[in-house]
């Protein structure tokens, strides 16, 4: 029940990967040509919801709000911040007419989503798209189906559900070792510490600064042994430095984009100077995807890719000018931000592409590069995530939410973000955990982890300049160790949920109402999520709170894990208030349902998948299982255990 019908000549960005059908009439929306592009406006029913938009603020229902696809780099995450560092331009209308409406485009496009009061939904393409439209009974079936034309979502390592440690400012290897020791020391699980642009030669891609790194091979082996993985960051801007490999190849064989004259566009990102890949360019990708080399011979198996929007500080154009910086209104059309994405070109099979029009798949396109790049080189399954996006990316590699702030807001943006990036395919991510700018807290940060601790991504990452956040800095360490402990101890349903959802393409997390469509309290509820198909999670996210209200659409098994324990008891369907303590998380398992519960351990090397205890009323669960690592990933390792 899907159709396609393209309007003008649209740029293929294979965010679809199947074959559908070209309708003759457009259904549900009107359309107009507008200049270059196209107006579709469709009429709401007074109490629709509308589902999706990814990574976007306001909530879980998009109705009211004004979004902006355009990547863009920008740390102020308001709710009224019209666009993020993705673009996943796919709606699902929830109400007497339920459908699904993917607009593909690589160019710009704006979703009012009845932003006046009008009671419609009007989307603005700048530029030629493919419109596919997506029958269905359900909300949730909508999404399902067009999870199956999109692609199943990137498998990652078991070792990327463990927890990880990150920051901006983790200067050399001495510090490296230190975390990894505090860690342990302190009782608490670690799998992975990221390693920002600090790692780097004067912040230049494919290199190890050997002062601060003088054995990088031996760090990552040292740390491996210990069962922590580390995990580099990659930039898109590659350094315009004569001697440097990697740029002379890029200049010789015209990998990089260029500028009106035909020479190689340059902007300022960390390292200085740069040119950017030119990814959209199957060759440029492959190349770039071969880089990765260095990095897996170092013995690297997990990597984060960064600035893909891509990010500048300026360019050759806007050198000194004010507003060089995107930390302005990137939406301000005057603006140096803006005029430089106007500036340069793709050559896409010999022809001259202006960025402009094809933005949005900058970030995707290098996703795409590295995780081609890493499928070819390692011969397991590796981590990858990326701050920039669009549909298409989610079969490469995970995300991260970029550059959030330590804020209650943050959090309740993190649990509401999760559900609209799984409908848009994007499985594996997570968010800064206790927030990227500004200071965090001892109970901002616990409530975070309670959160994450349920997200498939779970990683602790703050910006140079802040409070240093590292669970192991603060009092009262049995909290800390309380949740990430949950984490391990549920980490063989989180990985098994994870894996039955991305094989089946279907979502892992999930809004209460995809469970519960009938019932119009759920309909309204933001604040708990669904997450796989035996649990409900209902979040602590407000400041000085100890206890919340939580709905519940039907009888459930109330779980309070203290610490120590999973403490059980059977609950009726309404309103309840539940007490939690900040070292405490409580949540529940459906009726009918089991969740498998595992041991624990350091490191999820250490967690015996197999060892579980299930709790809750059903009879039986299917529990996908296998060595966490090989790329052999099929319905086959699903063994069903019986109560
Ligand atoms: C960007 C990233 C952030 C990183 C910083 C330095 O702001 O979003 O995660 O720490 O760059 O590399």
């Amino acid at each position: 029940m899907i159709k396609k019908y393209i309007f003008g000549d649209v740029f293929a960005t294979d965010a679809v990967v199947c074959d559908v059908p070209c309708g003759d009439k457009l259904e549900y929306f009107s359309v107009e040509k507008d200049g270059s592009g196209y107006v579709f406006r469709a009429p709401l029913g007074g109490d629709d919801i509308v589902y999706g938009l990814g990574e976007s603020m306001r909530g879980i229902n998009k109705r009211g709000g004004r979004y902006v696809s355009f990547n863009t780099d920008n740390m102020h995450h308001t709710d009224d911040m019209p666009c993020m560092y993705g673009s996943h331009n796919f709606i699902v209308v929830d109400g007497a007419i339920k459908f699904g409406a993917f607009f593909d485009t690589p160019a710009r496009a704006v979703f009012d989503i009845d932003y006046d009061g009008s009671g419609q939904i009007c989307v603005s393409c700048e530029q030629p798209v493919a419109v596919y439209i997506v029958g269905g009974d359900s909300a949730y079936g909508i999404v399902r189906q067009f999870l199956k034309i999109i692609g199943q979502s990137y498998l990652p390592p078991l070792w990327a559900f463990g927890f990880g440690q990150s920051r901006w400012g983790y200067k050399n290897q001495k510090d490296v070792r230190r975390i990894v020791r505090k860690y342990a020391d302190a009782g608490m699980p670690l799998d992975y510490i990221c390693l920002d642009i600090d790692y780097m030669d004067r912040y230049i891609d494919f290199t190890v600064d050997k002062t601060r790194f003088p054995d990088m091979k031996g760090l990552v082996s040292e740390l491996k042994d210990k069962g922590v993985r580390l995990v580099p960051i990659v930039d898109a801007g590659i350094k315009i430095e004569p001697g440097n490999a990697v740029y002379e190849e890029g200049v010789k064989k015209g990998y990089f984009c260029t500028n009106e004259e035909g020479e190689y566009f340059s902007a300022a990102v960390w390292p200085g100077m740069t040119h950017f890949p030119d990814f959209i360019q199957k060759d440029a990708r492959e190349w770039f995807g071969r880089q990765y080399k260095f990095y897996t011979e170092l013995g690297f198996e997990g990597f984060w890719n960064d600035m893909n929007e891509p990010a500048m500080f300026y360019s050759q154009y806007t050198k000194g000018q004010s507003g060089d910086h995107s930390g302005g209104d990137p939406l301000y059309e005057g603006g140096a931000f803006l005029s430089d994405y106007k500036k340069f070109y793709h050559n896409i099979d010999g022809k001259k592409v202006p960025h402009w029009d094809v933005h949005n798949i900058y970030g995707y396109n290098m996703t795409r590069a590295s995780g081609e790049g890493l499928g070819n080189l390692l011969d397991r399954r590796y981590m990858l995530f990326s701050r920039s996006s669009y549909i298409g990316a989610h079969r490469y590699g995970g995300i991260w939410t970029g550059d959030n702030s330590s804020s209650w807001l943050m959090l309740r943006r993190n649990v509401t973000m999760m559900s609209g990036l799984n409908m848009c395919g994007f499985l594996y991510s997570g968010a800064d955990t206790g927030g990227f700018v500004g200071n965090t807290t001892r109970e901002l940060l616990l409530r975070w982890l309670a959160v994450s601790a349920f997200t498939p991504l779970m990683r602790n990452h703050s910006a140079k300049f802040t409070r240093y956040q590292e669970c192991y800095r603060f009092r009262g360490k049995d909290d800390f160790r309380s949740i990430l402990g949950l984490r391990y101890r549920l980490l063989p349903y989180i990985y098994s949920e994870f894996m039955k959802a991305a094989l089946s393409c279907d979502m892992y997390i999930k809004p209460l109402a995809f469970g519960y469509p009938d019932d119009t309290r759920a309909r309204a509820v933001e604040d708990q999520l669904l997450v796989g198909d035996s649990i409900m999670i209902a979040p602590v996210l407000e400041k000085g709170a100890l206890e919340r209200v939580v709905y519940l659409p039907e009888p459930m098994t109330e779980v309070r894990w203290n610490g120590k324990d999973f403490l059980t008891v059977p609950v009726t369907e309404g309103e309840r208030n539940i007490s939690v303590p900040l070292g405490e998380v409580v949540f529940f398992i459906r009726r009918g349902k089991l969740l498998p519960v595992g041991k624990g351990g350091m490191n999820a090397g250490q967690v015996d998948l197999a060892d579980v205890t299930l709790l809750g009323d059903g009879k039986e669960y299917a529990q996908y299982l296998d060595d966490g690592l090989s790329k052999n990933c099929t319905s086959d390792n699903i063994k069903i255990l019986k109560r």
